[in-house]
């Protein structure tokens, strides 16, 4: 299974494997990291599965839609790689990816 990699807020970096399919939320969650709240549920509706994605993947993750771009511009901690994990769908392609959690808002 690809490899995921999570750096949480106090800067721990977990390995997980993803079941392709998942998404990067759902992932992250299923790994243990509680600090994701991802309160929706992956509905695109919360923002609280916010991360950074490493922008050597920018041109590998799916496109980002007008919801999740409306969502992260609530957020004070939104810069060019953030993401919400729940929009992202994990394929063997993102194999190595690399987010970090974003601040709390
Ligand atoms: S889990 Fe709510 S927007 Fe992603």
């Amino acid at each position: 299974m690809p490899t995921l990699y999570v750096t949480t807020r106090e800067g721990e970096t977990l390995e997980l494997q993803g079941q392709p399919g998942l998404s990067v939320m759902e992932i992250i969650r299923d790994g243990g990291v509680d600090e994701l709240l991802a309160l929706c549920g992956g509905c695109c509706s919360c923002a609280t599965c916010h991360v950074h994605i490493d922008p050597a993947f920018a041109d590998k993750v799916a496109p980002m839609g007008e919801d999740e771009n409306d969502l992260l511009d609530s957020s004070d901690d939104r810069n060019d790689t953030s993401r919400l994990s729940c929009q992202i769908p994990f394929t063997d392609d993102l194999d190595g990816l690399k987010v970090t959690i974003a601040k709390e808002d």
